[in-house]
């Protein structure tokens, strides 16, 4: 498979990270099929792509016509045998658990065109452990956006111990014709780059207010101003949702060892449903108070 064979993208997940990789896959001409488990789901990523579009119109980031374009590209569904029945490529953004992703790939192996390239969104998991419940696993590899993936150029394209080449070479093709700039990581290490560097960052910003060393928007104010970061630590672990930096870290713990182990702090907030943004508060309160209160 190369870039010219590909027309037909799937993305499983619509949450904040899916909803957004198919709205960039639908910016840039391909046909879309937009899959999650419940139909609410699915039409929840929906209209926050129609959301996006809509405000990049307003922007002048896109016209009118283009913005009614790539809406219509997208198709959204919940059956997922039709989902990548005609896929090219799958990116899979479903929840950062190990064994719900292998229960997928197991299922969408049988299901997708045998040419079919796998690609996984995954913040940290192992891309071979991954790709071996598949029997295609020279034709699947990491493709790793940012939040929110239509501002985020970056795109990690990651190799697992079995990924071909040739699949490498479609995969970053593909994140250039997104408009995105890729990086090639060229060991499946837990975290890749960025999150190997990111994710500690925020933990060690947790550990500074559960050791009582200053507060949460101190701390946020230090890591914009002098850091020089665009967003705070903890106004950057509500954005991304502390659970899935907890996740990472917890990974990482297991697997590099206990420098990566979550703070008490996010571990808290995780336990309490406080994941940030998406539920309504986590660091901050976004729905009595104003969100991030950063100076
Ligand atoms: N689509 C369209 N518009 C959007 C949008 C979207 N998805 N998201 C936000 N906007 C709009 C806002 O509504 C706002 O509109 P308004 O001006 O009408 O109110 C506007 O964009 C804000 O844009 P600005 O450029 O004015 O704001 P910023 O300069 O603050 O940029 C940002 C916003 C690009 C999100 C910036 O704060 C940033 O880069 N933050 C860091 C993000 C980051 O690091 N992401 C990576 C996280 S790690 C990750 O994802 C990996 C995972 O595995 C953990």
């Amino acid at each position: 498979m190369d870039i010219d064979d590909i027309t037909t993208i799937s993305v499983l997940g619509a949450g904040n990270m899916g909803h957004g990789i198919a709205e960039v896959a639908a910016m840039a001409g391909y046909d879309v099929v937009l899959r999650d488990i419940e139909e609410e789901l699915v039409q929840d990523g929906y209209e926050q792509i129609e959301w996006s579009l809509n405000k990049l119109a307003e922007k002048d980031q896109l016209t009118d016509e283009e913005a009614e374009a790539a809406i219509e590209r997208i198709t959204p569904l919940v059956d997922l045998e039709e989902a990548v029945s005609d896929a090219d490529v799958v990116i899979e953004a479903v929840p950062e658990v190990m064994d719900i992703k292998k229960e997928v790939y197991t299922e969408i192996d049988e299901y997708a065109p045998e040419e079919a390239i796998f690609a996984t969104n995954t913040s940290s998991l192992s891309i071979t452990d991954l790709s071996e419940v598949t029997d295609r696993a020279e034709q699947f590899c990491g493709m790793h956006f940012f939040n929110p993936p239509v501002r985020m150029d970056l795109v990690e394209v990651v190799s697992g111990a079995h990924t071909s080449g040739e699949t490498l070479d479609a995969i970053e093709d593909l994140a250039v014709a997104m408009d995105k700039t890729p990086v090639r990581v060229r060991k499946d290490v837990p975290g890749f780059i960025v999150n190997r560097i990111l994710v500690p960052l925020m933990n060690e910003a947790a550990w500074l207010v559960e050791d009582d060393v200053a507060s949460i928007a101190e701390v946020d104010s230090t890591t914009k101003f002098d850091i020089g970061l665009p967003m705070g630590s903890f106004e950057l672990a509500d954005y991304v949702g502390i659970d899935v930096g907890y996740h990472v870290l917890d990974y990482m713990n297991d697997e590099l060892g206990q420098r990566y182990e979550p703070c008490p702090l996010m571990v808290e907030k995780v336990e309490a449903e406080q994941y940030g943004q998406k539920s309504g508060e986590g660091f901050y309160d976004y729905e009595d108070g104003d969100g991030a209160d950063v100076p």
